[in-house]
């Protein structure tokens, strides 16, 4: 049977870390970091992660704030209200929650935020520091999964890293920060054209699942003794749940956990390592700001 990765137990370790930053960043400029969440519309998971991460702020001692605007709101009026977080010297990060309504252009949304304050580490500006190893604010989620990877004493260095997904959020900056020299991972990126990915997945040391896909990850697809590392957030219907649903990650856990050295659970793993990560990367960005 799996270790099992405890996500919630990690990211409260490295949350109270943040509020102590936060606090010595107070008594230091006189003034807390400061956070500031966008959504656009009404997304129901959207809604859901945006509280979530406005109160883990709130908790360390940041200033949040959650600017809630119409799902019809134009694209211009967005990057107008970009503009003026980016230009008010109070406001550390900023992260606009994604996905956004179909009329507005993602693309043009990421690279309208200041670098120094992008908190999500989407800027391509920031994605090219990532690709290049230099410091930058690196993406919440895949930097709390080499967080969770650290504390919890996976090795990675010379390790097979499989990363499943290719998206820009996570399986692509997750692979380049795997790849950086101190994590010397050998890292495989497979997605939906990959040619046999259960023999690939098999090889894995570090099997990353990123795809979005209930259960995709079964037992026969995981080496003995390999980390699970499940990022995926689904929600399957369940009459006997009071909302109806129930949360259920990409990987078969059941299965998946007779096999495996270590998992991650689906709730209480990655998600609240992402949390932790964004409220570490606004302190981070409040620092060298006031720097
Ligand atoms: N939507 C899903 N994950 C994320 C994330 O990490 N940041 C933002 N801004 N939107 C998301």
């Amino acid at each position: 049977m799996a270790e099992i990765i405890d996500g919630t137990a990690v990211a409260a370790a490295v949350r109270a870390e943040v509020a102590q930053d936060a606090a010595a960043f107070q008594r230091e400029h006189g003034r807390r970091p400061a956070l500031r969440v966008v959504l656009v519309g009404e997304h129901a998971a959207s809604q859901s992660y945006v509280r979530a991460k406005a109160r883990a702020a709130g908790e360390a001692g940041i200033d949040a704030e959650t600017l809630a605007r119409p799902a019809d709101l134009s694209e211009r009026d967005l990057l107008a209200l970009i503009a003026r977080l980016n230009a008010d010297d109070g406001v550390d990060g900023i992260l606009v929650q994604l996905p956004l309504p179909d009329h507005v252009d993602e693309g043009a949304v990421i690279r309208a935020v200041d670098p120094a304050k992008d908190v999500d580490g989407f800027h391509p500006e920031n994605v090219g520091r990532l690709v290049l190893g230099e410091p930058t604010l690196e993406p919440c989620t895949p930097a709390g999964i080499v967080e969770l990877l650290r504390r919890t004493g996976v090795e990675t260095s010379g390790a097979h890293a499989v990363v499943l997904g290719r998206s820009n959020i996570v399986g692509k900056p997750l692979a380049s920060l795997l790849l950086r020299r101190g994590l010397d991972a050998t890292v495989t990126v497979c997605h939906s054209r990959t040619r046999d990915l259960p023999a690939l997945a098999r090889q894995a040391d570090v099997l990353v699942a990123a795809i979005g896909r209930a259960g995709f990850v079964t037992a026969d697809m995981v080496k003995p003794g390999a980390a699970v590392v499940d990022v995926g957030i689904n929600r399957v219907d369940d009459a006997s749940r009071e909302r109806g649903y129930r949360l259920v990650g990409d990987v078969d856990f059941d299965a998946v956990a007779d096999v495996a050295g270590a998992i991650t659970p689906v709730p209480g793993g990655v998600g609240p390592m992402t949390i932790a990560m964004l409220l570490a990367n606004t302190v981070e960005a409040a620092r060298r700001r006031a720097a």
